[in-house]
């Protein structure tokens, strides 16, 4: 799946947890690509040795060293045809006899709610395979924290605090869309934060017409400026999800909501509004020590999971212990804002407007 800050520490936790219990690590490149495909790699090399050397100085960096795919997903695998159309194939049993000719007794794979999915198929399919909870969404239901959350929010906090100098300057709404899926946790963490003004979440549908109002009342106090932060998957109350669209083997692709929210809010305001869609900012770059921590914990209690002799399980943070939780369970329930957590109640109390009409 999508990169996450604090995924090179994990491989260099794993790699050095099992190196010091005597065991072999490898690494597949590219999700599955590596072993399904090791002619795309120099020298066949799409599964390689994961040595000590290889994996120091790692944990500081973002991206990953074994690169990464959204379009691997082996139970339906995109195959274009001569005709130029695209096919989803199954290649389950073709994966698995994969990793019994490469003498792999194990799996650890990273990912979020997609790649543990296909994690938990592989071990219904008799592989053995012990999941690590990665997304910068936080929308994983059965760990408290996912690592890359941490880094995103912080960054995302450092770039709306950055956007108040324009927007106080030259007296603008600016409008903020970041990442998040389905959820609202960045927007919601970051906005807070930062000190904005209206944070909009797919857990609360919104309506324009009260944030128009909210920025309106500051005019009126003397602040001639707005910051909205918008999570990509906000929903307004009358209409749907807004997308840039799918490609074939991929997950949708949301987007556009930023842009949209702006220029209805100049429409209805009259004042100059701008929009900064952060995207892909928010995955990259150094982790924080939070999240650096967090994937070094994952990284070593995957090894004791199978130490431990456990299989079809993910590991998960339950404050303040590292525990494991079945991989089907992991990926039931997606873990969305509530829409009467404390941390909303508190940015209500601020008046910090969500996009609706809260009873006071
Ligand atoms: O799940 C992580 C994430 O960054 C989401 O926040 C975002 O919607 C999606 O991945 C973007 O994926 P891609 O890199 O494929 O555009």
């Amino acid at each position: 799946g999508g990169d996450a800050p604090g995924l090179n520490a994990v491989i260099r936790s794993v790699t050095l947890a099992a190196r010091n219990r005597g065991w072999d690590v490898v690494g597949i490149r590219d999700g599955f690509n590596g072993l399904m495909f090791p002619e795309n790699y120099a020298n066949g090399r799409g599964v390689f040795e994961l040595t000590r050397d290889g994996v120091r100085g790692i944990s500081h960096l973002g991206g990953t060293i074994l690169g990464s795919t959204n379009r691997g997903n082996p139970t339906a695998y995109p195959v274009q045809q001569p005709d130029g159309t695209w096919v989803e194939v199954d290649r389950t049993h073709e994966l698995l006899e994969l990793f019994d000719q490469a003498g792999i007794d194990a799996l650890i794979t990273v990912g979020g709610d997609g790649s543990l999915t296909i994690g938990n198929h592989l071990h219904e399919h008799g592989l053995r395979v012990i999941g690590v909870p990665k997304t910068i969404d936080n929308d994983l239901d059965k760990t408290t924290a996912t690592f890359g959350f941490d880094t995103a929010v912080d960054f995302a906090t450092d770039c709306i605090d950055r956007l108040f100098s324009t927007a106080t300057s030259h007296g603008r709404i600016i409008v903020v869309e970041v990442m998040g899926r389905y959820a609202g946790w960045i927007a919601l963490h970051s906005g807070m934060a930062a000190g904005a003004h209206s944070i909009l979440i797919p857990e609360i549908p919104f309506d324009l017409q009260p944030v128009a109002e909210t920025i309106d009342q500051r005019e009126e106090r003397g602040a001639k400026f707005s910051i909205v932060v918008v999570a990509e998957g906000a929903v307004p109350v009358d209409g749907d999800v807004m997308t840039i669209g799918k490609s074939v083997g991929q997950a949708e692709r949301l987007g556009g909501i930023g842009h949209a929210v702006a220029d209805r809010l100049q429409e209805l305001t009259g004042k100059e509004s701008r929009c900064v869609v952060l995207g892909h900012l928010l995955r990259g770059g150094s982790p924080t020590s939070v999240d650096r921590l967090l994937g070094l914990r994952f990284g070593a209690a995957a090894v004791r999971a199978l130490e431990e002799g456990r299989d079809g399980v993910m590991v998960a943070l339950d404050p303040p212990t590292v525990t494991y939780v079945p991989l089907l369970e992991a990926v039931t329930r997606m873990k969305s804002v509530p829409p009467d957590c404390d941390t909303i109640l508190t940015a209500r109390d601020l008046g910090i407007n969500f996009g609706d009409r809260p009873p006071h």
